[in-house]
């Protein structure tokens, strides 16, 4: 008699270059779980009606989920942490003990973790500057507060989007404000645009970037990404490109839907070797 595999897959449209099967292949593979992870694409508007198809299927038990359907998964899921509750948005479907349609988000957790575990950089009691106000930002906020900063400012070329997340986190150390108007320097920088995309760089003074300041880009490329390029030319002490972020947070999913955490450094060696 053949042994039944649990099914998993990521959600997104494009989704072909999606790194999320091979990842979670390799820790399947690592932690002994039988397992099969599936990419699929989804048309704009048939993600509610996929969903349901795949949750409907026996032993199809999780779902990671990627652009653009993070904020539909928000509103469909029945359940959702607290974490993900401010978030807006989720990157983790699955179902509950009880049959119920369960909902994380492990993006801000998988930054917060490849920050501390894997290149040693302690939130607690920093100056932390976050650029960019969009889906991706106010996924990470929560956890980034978590880590208990000195304060949090959010800076964006849209500043009444900033606004609106800071108010998010009313009575927990944040503020906004438009790129010209950061003043200081800070131990960390987050840039969280897509401004990258569009070969621009978000326009902060150079003054925020000194020697023992870490510049994380959520974005991740082959060589150095262009924001972080741009921190090592103002002198940043350490750079760190959003490839670790990528591992970590499919790690956490792995551990919700397996109960088991799968080591992530193997995985990122080998994904880093892959894009050189
Ligand atoms: P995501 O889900 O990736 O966060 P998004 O919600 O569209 O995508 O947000 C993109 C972020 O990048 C926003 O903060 C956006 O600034 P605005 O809110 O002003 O649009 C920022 N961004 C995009 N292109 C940019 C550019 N060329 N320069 C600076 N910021 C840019």
């Amino acid at each position: 008699m053949a042994t039944a595999v649990d099914h998993y897959a990521v959600m997104g449209n494009p989704i072909a270059h999606s790194k999320s099967p091979f990842i979670h292949a390799m820790f399947a593979d690592a932690t002994d779980q039988k397992l099969h992870y599936a990419a699929q694409l989804v048309e704009a508007n048939g993600f509610e009606k996929a969903l349901a198809t795949f949750f409907d299927q026996g032993g199809h038990l999780g779902l990671s989920i990627t652009v653009p359907f993070k904020e539909q998964a928000w509103q469909l899921a029945e359940i959702r942490t607290e974490r993900a509750e401010k978030a807006g948005a989720l990157n983790t479907l699955w179902l509950d003990s009880e049959g119920k349609l369960k909902g994380d988000n492990t993006d801000g957790l998988g930054l917060v973790r490849d920050l501390k575990m894997n290149n040693g950089v302690s939130l607690k009691d920093a100056r932390v500057l976050v650029l960019g106000a969009g889906g991706a930002v106010r996924g990470v906020l929560e956890p980034i507060l978590a880590e208990q900063p000195k304060d949090v400012v959010i800076a964006n070329r849209t500043v009444s989007k900033a606004e609106t997340l800071a108010e998010l986190f009313s009575g927990k150390p944040v503020s906004a404000c438009g790129f010209a108007e950061v003043t200081g320097s800070f131990d960390v920088i987050i840039n969280g645009t897509s401004a990258s995309l569009h070969g621009d760089l978000p326009p902060v003074p150079a003054s925020v970037i000194t020697r023992t300041t870490t510049c994380y880009d959520m974005m991740y490329s082959a060589g150095t990404t262009v924001f972080n390029q741009w921190a090592l030319d103002q002198g940043a002490g350490k750079v760190i490109d959003g490839l670790g972020m990528l591992v970590e947070q499919a790690a956490e999913q792995f551990a919700i839907w397996r109960g088991v955490r799968p080591d992530t450094e193997a995985v990122f060696t080998k994904l880093r070797q892959e894009m050189s």
